[in-house]
């Protein structure tokens, strides 16, 4: 697992309702099996989060339950937890964010991971082209996807090849910073 789905910032405003209890995992595909999660969910708390305020509701245990089993009435307890902390849940665990009535808004940092070979749901390399990427640790760089991953996913093809080059390269070259895999350095594209 070492893509950032979608990295996003929720604010949950008071009298907001409750969201209907739900598997992340969904997204991906009904079709993988159960025993291949993947997804992993990050869920930062930039203010407290408490039951008034709406915290993120999760039912543990669920990622084994028999996805044909209603949701509907399903008990859930809230995640409290002040500012600063994060809640850990799989893309299997049922959850959803809670009412708020409390009188502040409640706010998060959702970071969800898919696992390589998939499809994020945010398209990373629009949302951070490599122009600002470079611009990043590459820890980070590594994260929103700017290297190959399992051998060969992942890598790009220049629109304008330079003579002498391969014409399909690993995504660290459109950064620049690349000598992985046998590449010498190039101009960044
Ligand atoms: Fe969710």
């Amino acid at each position: 697992m070492n893509a950032p789905s979608v990295a996003s910032l929720r604010a949950c405003h008071p009298a907001e309702k409750a969201q209907g209890l739900h598997r992340d995992r969904y997204l991906c595909s009904r079709s993988l099996p159960p025993e291949i999660e993947p997804m992993f969910n990050c869920m930062w708390a930039l203010t407290d989060f408490t039951e008034a305020s709406g915290a993120t509701r999760v039912v543990p245990g669920s990622q084994a339950w028999d996805w044909a089993r209603s949701l509907e009435g399903v008990d859930s307890i809230p995640a409290e937890m002040p500012a600063g902390s994060v809640l850990l849940y799989s893309g299997s665990i049922v959850h959803g964010g809670g009412a708020n009535r409390a009188g502040v808004p409640r706010v998060g940092m959702s970071i969800t991971y898919l696992l390589s070979w998939l499809r994020q749901e945010e398209n990373q390399h629009l949302s951070c082209p490599p122009e600002v990427a470079r611009t990043l640790s590459s820890e980070i760089q590594g994260l929103l996807g700017y290297t190959i991953g399992n051998g060969s996913l992942g890598y790009f093809s220049p629109s304008r090849p330079a003579q002498g080059h391969p014409d399909t390269l690993p995504p660290e070259v459109a950064l620049g910073t690349s000598r992985r895999g046998g590449i010498e350095e190039q101009k960044p594209f």
